[in-house]
């Protein structure tokens, strides 16, 4: 349809048709014959209300989907299509390991092929918007949310959000096999108060801008087509409801153009917030703050009406919710083709189809992260290995969103390991329990692999932990094993950073293989036999306990910054029983062999405006076998009129190396890298001297020092 006939429609349609394209019910609401009972109640719905209303929550299937949408555009009196939104976060059948697993890959080209392999299974079945990038920053691993962000760091969730943007949205929306990216969770869901889930934040204007709203801001500028508010509040107001954020800060500074829709029930939730009086209230506080879609509430349902026809709102703020909505409908061509790519024979075709299994496996292989190995890995054929805890074989790998995927076809460790390597002498003990058997064939083992964490039923919405250290079982496992066979091999398994104090100094060797998706302990169990090289990085610093949180690599010196010395020193900004830095920082991560650096070199050393300076070193490969690096580049702004960070992440170049290969590897510092928010809230940078560092992780010493004129 012409985007002029928009308005036409738009202005024929009368105001209970406007108000139910604002109004996103789920599945609960159709399909049952009787009248709705129990907390779909208190929606109230007049007989047949469901099927006219704008969008849908979670269902999903081509069939189903058709079959919907036949009876929703015949209820509607100007035939107006729905639109079917899911949470397709990291997968739809195929599930890809999840989203702060692929943070961990340090490669946004990943990510995008990820997602649009995901749209492709999605659209087949039907669904049009999906609601990922999930953006939001994470310190704190106590939050069980960490498990859908790419991570703690704003310029690399920034990378991973446009990338997944583009994944899912490809050049035109409309087309076949791409989905709406709806970017969550605005803003700053990740700053809850404690890790605890639903929580309020307590943000610095500039920690505000600096650090969270880079990653949603990207991907406005790539072009995502909805942004869904936060459950919790900033500065004190509802996201929700907050004009400042919504209209000031996302339409107005970052010019976005689309739909804003509420999280589930988050407008009627701004009433347990304190903020709104009731249904009426919310509604109104959410319409002017510019929330376009109420999700599974009744207060547009129920009052916008009233509010327009009564003067508190004018209908122009109802029109230009629903134009907004009637917009995004006619970008994905929905007038013209209702189901657009609802195809059962393109499910047979492309759901856990060879190619995104395949993907679902190199992924992985990307995301697994090899944080400690004194020599007892790769694993060989000829070893006799013992495999010890109930994750080796739990099929919860696939993440807590990713609801669609066929968890009948998940591959558990134990199933690759078998599979993968037949030939090994291989015993399996699926337990936490500690056992006589187990011991004993331990003892004789050349190596123990424990597989330990959390499976997909203990990370995720609402799993908030107080601590984040591994459950007593799994402790005392380790330990009884650790005493008859110190050569171990530790792999965590789970949604976030874990603590494993008493464990990571004994182990000797530490794998943190997140939850990697339908297939993604193919590529774990070919990382701990050699065939494949690791090359996954830290997307979310791994503490020593949960004291330390929240905790990132790129804090701030203090006026009492702690010497280097080990230990406690008094007077000093450090705690008594536990180093400041984390056990594994962020970017850290180990391959097979040796990678080495040269030091950095800079073309020059002084940067104007306009200009650049070009940071080069070399790395090559002395291992011997293909290698692929996650190259870094750090900087740090030295004096400013705001504190700033001891390092900020401002690059990443994910090289692949066969071995003995040396390529050079060189990045451009421009002056836009090094502006920041100063005292005004000003986005500037400021003359003087920087250090800028390329190596292999945020711990890394390679560095030169450069003036900003
Ligand atoms: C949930 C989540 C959000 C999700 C939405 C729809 O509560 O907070 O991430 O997209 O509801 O399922």
């Amino acid at each position: 349809m012409e985007d002029r006939k928009l308005r036409e429609l738009l202005d024929d349609m009368t105001l209970e048709e406007k108000v139910d394209q604002l109004v996103q019910l789920n599945g609960s609401f159709f399909g049952k014959a009787d009248v709705l009972t129990g907390p779909d109640a208190k929606f109230h719905m007049k007989e047949g209300r469901p099927l006219r209303t704008g969008s849908v929550l979670g269902e999903h299937g081509a069939a189903r989907l058709k079959a919907l949408q036949e009876k929703m555009t015949a209820a509607q009196p100007h035939h107006i299509p729905a639109l079917f939104m899911a949470d397709v976060i990291h997968g739809y059948k195929t599930a890809f390991p999840v989203p702060i697993a692929l943070g961990s890959s340090f490669n946004p080209a990943l990510a995008e092929r990820v997602s649009a392999a995901a749209a492709r299974e999605a659209a087949a079945a039907g669904l049009h918007v999906t609601f990922s990038p999930m953006a939001d920053l994470v310190h704190d691993s106590r939050w069980g949310r960490c498990m859908e962000s790419t991570g703690e760091d704003p310029w690399l969730n920034a990378r991973m959000a446009e990338a997944m943007v583009r994944g899912f949205q490809g050049d035109d929306i409309a087309l076949k096999g791409r989905l709406a990216s709806c970017v969550k969770h605005f803003a700053a869901y990740g700053a809850v108060q404690a890790g605890r889930d639903y929580n309020v934040t307590e943000l610095s204007e500039h920690t505000l801008f600096e650090d969270y709203l880079v990653s949603y801001r990207a991907a406005v500028k790539a072009g995502v087509r909805l942004v869904m508010t936060a459950f919790n509040t900033i500065d004190r107001r509802p996201c929700t409801t907050s004009r400042r954020l919504l209209r000031d800060i996302l339409r107005d500074d970052m010019g976005f153009e689309g739909v804003v829709i509420s999280d589930y029930s988050a407008i009627e939730e701004t009433i347990s917030h304190g903020t709104s009086l009731d249904h009426r209230d919310a509604a109104r506080q959410a319409m002017e703050a510019g929330c376009d879609i109420d999700m599974m509430s009744p207060c547009y349902l129920h009052h916008v009406e009233d509010l327009i026809r009564e003067g508190v709102l004018p209908e122009s703020l109802l029109d230009e919710a629903v134009l907004r909505v009637l917009q995004l409908k006619n970008d994905l061509g929905l007038f013209e083709n209702p189901c657009k790519d609802a195809s059962e024979e393109d499910e047979q075709a492309l759901h856990f189809c060879e190619a995104h299994q395949a993907l679902s496996r190199e992924a992985a292989e990307e995301t697994t992260v090899l944080l400690k190995n004194e020599g007892i890995l790769p694993l060989s054929e000829g070893q006799k290995i013992v495999v010890a805890g109930s994750l080796a074989e739990d099929p919860g790998m696939t993440g807590s969103w990713a609801v669609f995927a066929d968890t009948s076809r998940t591959v558990t460790l134990r199933m690759a390991l078998e599979e993968l390597y037949p030939d090994a002498d291989l015993s399996f003990f699926a337990s936490d329990d500690i056992s006589d058997v187990l011991l004993a064939e331990a003892a004789k083992a050349d190596a123990v692999i424990l597989a330990l964490g959390e499976n997909q039923k203990k990370t995720g919405e609402s799993m908030s932990l107080s601590m984040i250290e591994l459950p007593d079982n799994q402790k005392r496992l380790f330990d009884a094993v650790h005493a008859v066979n110190p050569h171990t091999v530790t792999v965590l398994f789970g949604g976030r950073p874990l603590a494993v104090p008493g464990i990571a100094e004994k182990t000797e060797a530490l794998v943190e293989a997140w939850l990697p998706g339908s297939c993604g302990c193919y590529a774990l169990a070919d990382i701990l036999f050699g065939r494949v090289n690791p090359s996954g990085r830290l997307s979310m610093s791994l503490p020593w306990c949960t004291g330390q949180l929240p905790i990132s690599y790129a804090a701030f010196q203090t006026g009492r910054p702690k010497p280097a010395a080990n230990g406690f020193v008094p007077f000093t900004s450090n705690y008594m029983d536990v180093p400041n830095t984390p056990l594994y920082p962020f970017g850290y991560g180990l391959s097979y062999g040796r990678c080495v650096y040269s030091p950095v070199e800079l073309d020059t050393d002084t940067l104007t405006k306009g200009g650049s300076i070009r940071a080069s070193i070399t790395v090559t490969n002395e291992g011997s076998i293909p290698l692929r690096e996650a190259v870094q580049l750090y900087i740090r702004d030295l004096h400013a009129s705001v504190v700033r960070p001891v390092r900020q992440l401002k690059g990443v170049n994910k090289v692949t190396l066969a071995p003995g290969e040396t390529q050079v590897v060189t990045f451009v510092i421009e002056e836009p890298m090094l502006r920041f928010y100063d005292a005004d809230m000003h986005f500037v940078s400021e003359p003087g001297r920087f250090t800028v560092w390329v190596g292999h992780d945020s711990l890394t010493d390679n560095s030169a020092d450069f003036t900003l004129e």
